[in-house]
């Protein structure tokens, strides 16, 4: 399930905005939509598609579910504590749907592609209409058209790997895009869902992205993102030459003032042609997110992550050579099934080794369906906990040190909203690193040099230079 790479045709897609058109023209009256986004990156663009495809059948935007006549909700399925949340959001629907009957409640993302969640959906939440997987989004707006026409509820778990060009996007920030250059995941790490819902990789056409890209620089966007589950084996699947580290020389050729970033990068398809594209194109961020998952060689191989310890610090060394001040951050996961204290001590060595400048950390979660679902799992969750209450105390103070050698230096950073401390904007260096700084409003957007006076774990303070 999920092998077959199907190229949705621009006369589906023109299709699907006839449909749009149609609802538009079928609602009487003004209605509002609201999206709730859950997880990654990689949804937040598939939401700005949602919020596209809704603009076109005329529905304005709302934060506020009691007034909005649908409710989409696109939901992540990585871990078991984002989907209760979930779970539990779509319960509270059933007061605002009470109010209102003809309230719309759709549920995508990761979540609709698994089959037991759908099966619960069925059977114990009548209040959800509609429910589509991603591979699915192409063709929300005919799924909608169904439910609104038939009143009846649509379930559709999707089965091809599909890639789509010309859906309408609404972006609304302004500085900072999303560009989703490829989707899916083949690597099939045991602990994953990705694989399962995302189906698997396939990489839009480069010179879409890039003609994407030179519109976004034309609009003023300022920070464009080259998302993919797997963002550095773009190309793997297609017969077109042009390789990641390809895409962000061409992305670095177009003329402007902006940065590149780019996440997430699996470790097996970081190589040296990569980390010379990042050091020689100007606009390319110096930062990698290379998640480790774990520095057991034990746990590497049950994770089924295809490379060791060793491997991995050989290529943060190779990095190094390349580019000597780069940002690395990384994802770990803590208490994979029979990891040993051993295990962690392990983790924490290459930690200590690499020393990070920023680390997601998540105790493992169970994922019905993954091979690591099967696995024995003999500690308990108490003790898994000790090893990530340890690991984030020695990150934190890796993290802070990190900071604290930023203290004295002066910075571009691209400035990009406000902080919620009042006449405080934040921004990011060209690592990537978070930065406040007190300004004015009129500089968001721009580029600024700030010299670092202050930092905490999290984050460094400035003033402007
Ligand atoms: N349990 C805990 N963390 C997970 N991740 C992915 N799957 C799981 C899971 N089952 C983490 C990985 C990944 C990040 C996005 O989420 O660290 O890199
Ligand atoms: Fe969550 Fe992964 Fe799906 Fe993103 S791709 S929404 S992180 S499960």
């Amino acid at each position: 399930m999920g092998n077959r790479r199907i190229e949705i045709s621009s006369g589906q897609i023109e299709e699907q905005l006839d449909i749009c058109a149609q609802i538009r023209a079928m609602a009487g009256e003004k209605r509002l939509a609201m999206v709730d986004t859950y997880g990654c990156q990689q949804n937040e663009a598939d939401s700005e598609q949602l919020r596209g495809y809704l603009f076109a059948m005329g529905y304005g935007q709302t934060s506020d579910e009691n007034q909005a006549d649908i409710v989409v909700i696109n939901t992540c399925a990585v871990r078991e504590h984002a989907e209760m949340r979930v779970l539990g959001n779509i319960g509270a629907l059933t007061h605002t749907k009470k109010e209102n009957p003809d309230q719309i409640i759709v549920v995508c993302g990761c979540m609709a592609a698994e089959k037991n969640i759908v099966e619960k959906i069925k059977k114990s939440y009548g209040i959800v209409d509609l429910m589509f997987a991603p591979s699915e989004l192409w063709r929300f707006p005919e799924l909608l058209k169904t439910v609104i026409e038939g009143k009846r509820r649509v379930f559709e778990l999707g089965g091809d790997a599909t890639v789509a060009e010309g859906i309408p996007h609404l972006r609304t920030d302004g500085v900072k895009a999303w560009l989703s250059v490829m989707n899916g995941c083949n690597n099939f790490c045991t602990y994953c869902i990705v694989p399962y819902t995302r189906f698997r990789e396939r990489s839009r056409r480069p010179e879409s992205i890039i003609a994407e890209a030179r519109e976004l620089v034309s609009q003023g966007y300022r920070e464009i993102t080259l998302l993919g589950q797997n963002v550095n084996s773009y190309g793997n699947d297609l017969d077109c030459g042009v390789s990641f580290a390809q895409l962000i020389r061409d992305i670095d050729a177009i003329d402007g003032d902006f940065v590149i970033r780019f996440m997430t990068s699996h470790p097996k398809d970081a190589t040296e042609e990569l980390f010379a594209a990042m050091r020689d194109c100007k606009k390319c961020e110096k930062h990698l997110h290379l998640p480790l998952q774990s520095g057991s060689d034990r746990i590497l191989k049950a994770m089924n992550r295809r490379y060791d310890s060793a491997k991995y610090l050989g290529l943060v060394d190779k990095l190094r050579e390349y580019i000597p001040d780069v940002v690395l951050t990384t994802d770990i996961i803590v208490g994979f099934p029979g990891e040993t204290d051993e295990d962690f001590e392990d983790t924490m060595r290459v930690v200590e080794r690499v020393r990070y400048d920023a680390m997601f950390t998540f105790i493992y979660s169970k994922r019905a369906g993954t091979p690591a679902a099967a696995m024995d799992d003999p500690f308990t969750r108490e003790e898994k906990q000790l090893h990530f209450d340890r690991l984030i105390e020695v990150q934190n103070a890796i993290s802070e040190e990190k900071h604290g050698a930023y203290i004295g230096k002066t910075e571009r950073v691209l400035i990009d909203g406000r902080d919620r401390e009042k006449g405080v904007l934040t921004g990011r260096t060209i690592g990537g690193r978070l930065v406040r700084v007190p300004a004015d409003d009129s500089l968001i957007g721009h580029f600024a040099g700030v010299e670092i006076t202050d930092c905490n774990t999290w984050a460094l303070r400035g003033k402007l230079v």
